[in-house]
């Protein structure tokens, strides 16, 4: 991991928590919080409806940030359902997490709406975490590198430089989230070079170097350090371990 680059713990409550769990979490991340080196950019990204509540909570906590798990293609207007990207902004979410695997899977979501969703994130000042990463199937047929490469041609590639630098990558292999079966750091840390090479051959060693690469899928506090040590490895998406503020605190403790 270069020091440069920002490092960022984020974790992802998916649909959990109700609303009292989820103050408890907040609480509980608050407490611990100033275990974590100042250096470490610490999200947090709850249902929807608690991010107020969270909100009060992580007032003055310099490195504690709110983010959503997704938010909508469009802008506003007759959507019935939606969460706009300004909306988000207005309740001082700072990151969104976008083209998430479960989007992609359960919700049809392709490269175009996420591109929409990048872009309304980008025009409302979100950072967004812009989620890629192959499936068993394409990885045991060899095909991992160029799955990735498409789904950031589709996505955060089709940003200027500039704006691409507001972006963070996370790899999350989709045979590694939710099963238990984390990717090895040497697997992780090849992803993320490739990552790293498809940026600079866009956009410049300079602009590719700034760009924090998450990896997320079954990471945990046993194997966190070991992945976080890796290069081009600057912090985790983490999904269950981020329901537990011990554990979630321990990853990012690693960093
Ligand atoms: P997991 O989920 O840590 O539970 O594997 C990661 C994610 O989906 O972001």
């Amino acid at each position: 991991m270069s020091t440069s680059r920002k490092k960022i713990a984020a974790g992802n409550w998916k649909m959990n928590t109700t609303l009292p769990e989820a103050q408890e979490l907040f609480e509980a991340i608050v407490r611990m919080l100033p275990d974590v080196s100042h250096s470490t950019s610490v999200v947090v990204a709850p249902p929807y409806p608690f991010i107020p509540v969270a909100s009060k909570l992580f007032r003055n906590q310099n490195n504690l940030f709110m983010a959503a798990q997704n938010c909508s293609s469009e802008e506003m207007g007759a959507f019935t359902g939606e969460v706009s990207a300004e909306m988000l902004r207005s309740l001082a979410v700072q990151y969104v997490i976008l083209g998430h695997s479960e989007r992609r899977k359960y919700f049809n979501e392709t490269g175009d709406v996420i591109y929409r969703k990048l872009a309304l994130s980008l025009k409302y000042s979100l950072r967004p975490i812009c989620c890629v990463g192959e499936s068993l199937k394409q990885r045991e047929a060899g095909e991992q590198k160029d799955v990735v490469r498409e789904q950031l041609e589709e996505t955060a590639f089709m940003f200027d430089a500039r704006q691409v630098g507001k972006i963070v990558i996370a790899y999350e292999p989709v045979w590694a989230i939710g099963t238990g079966k984390t990717a090895t750091p040497e697997q992780a840390q090849d992803m993320h070079a490739h990552i790293r090479t498809l940026l600079t051959d866009r956009y410049g060693k300079e602009a590719a170097e700034g760009i924090s690469i998450l990896y997320g899928g079954s990471c945990n506090s046993r194997n966190a350090a070991e992945l976080f040590k890796c290069k081009d490895i600057d912090g985790g998406l983490i999904g269950g371990a981020s329901l537990k503020a011990e554990e979630f605190i321990a990853i990012a403790q690693s960093l």
